[in-house]
């Protein structure tokens, strides 16, 4: 089962995707992170990334592609947190894996208003050591992991409101797509984390 994980900044796609990969077996491929490594080698994308702009769509698909052919994958039972965020991704990624005979099983779409994703940004902290995702008022830390705790450049408020825009603007194309395609899985994502994987646990059991 291949599937993308789609939303607005803030809207628990990394926090759903590592459950997903976790509970599932999958693949776990995160665009973010992925750009952020690119930046870190790239002070041109790094600017962008920070200023909470996106890679050109195409720029950014020729280094996915080339890192996920390296990874030799059966193209089956990958989750994309991220990627695709243009329609020229979307589009790329279907003919991708029907290039082995595979297909995008669903499109998780999470919906969540601008409000809780600035009131979840500005609070969200990652672990450095282990990547997980905590926030210091929904998903608080454990004692011994708050040592390692990070914020992310692009998490603060006024480059929050430049990613909603940016969102709004390229990404929520790819909905109507997979609305055409018969993949769409709409998810309220302002329920609790435990709510939201169960509704899609649930709904990913109804298409089998
Ligand atoms: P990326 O890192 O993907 O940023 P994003 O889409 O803005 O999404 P986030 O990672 O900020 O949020 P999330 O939905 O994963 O939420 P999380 O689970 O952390 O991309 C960064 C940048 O990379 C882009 O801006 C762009 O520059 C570049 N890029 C990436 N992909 C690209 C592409 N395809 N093309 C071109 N450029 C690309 O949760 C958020 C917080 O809320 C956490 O603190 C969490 O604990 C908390 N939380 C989660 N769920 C809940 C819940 N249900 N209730 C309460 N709190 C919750
Ligand atoms: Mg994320």
């Amino acid at each position: 089962m291949n599937l993308i994980i789609l939303g607005p900044p803030g809207s628990g796609k990394g926090t759903q995707a590592q459950l997903l990969a976790d509970s599932l077996g999958l693949f776990y491929f995160e665009s973010g992170e992925f750009s952020r490594n690119l930046a870190k080698k790239n002070p041109r994308i790094r600017e962008i990334v920070n200023r909470g702009d996106l890679i050109p769509e195409e720029e950014m698909t020729n280094h996915v592609s080339e890192y996920l052919n390296a990874k030799a994958l059966e193209r089956q039972n990958i989750l994309f947190d991220g990627y695709p965020r243009f329609i020229s991704q979307y589009k790329f990624l279907k003919k991708w894996l029907a290039e082995k005979g595979q297909k995008v099983d669903a499109v998780i779409f999470l919906e969540v208003s601008d409000e809780e994703i600035i009131r979840r940004l500005s609070a969200r902290r990652y672990d450095k050591a282990t990547g997980k995702i905590y926030n210091l008022i929904t998903q608080p830390p454990p004692k011994e992991e708050r040592v390692n705790l990070f914020q992310r450049e692009d998490d603060k408020p006024k480059v929050i409101k430049e990613r909603i825009r940016v969102f709004k603007q390229n990404t929520l194309a790819i909905i109507d797509e997979a609305q055409k395609d018969g993949i769409l899985m709409k998810i309220d994502g302002e329920e609790t984390i435990e709510a939201v994987f169960k509704a899609i646990m649930a709904r990913l059991k109804q298409k089998q």
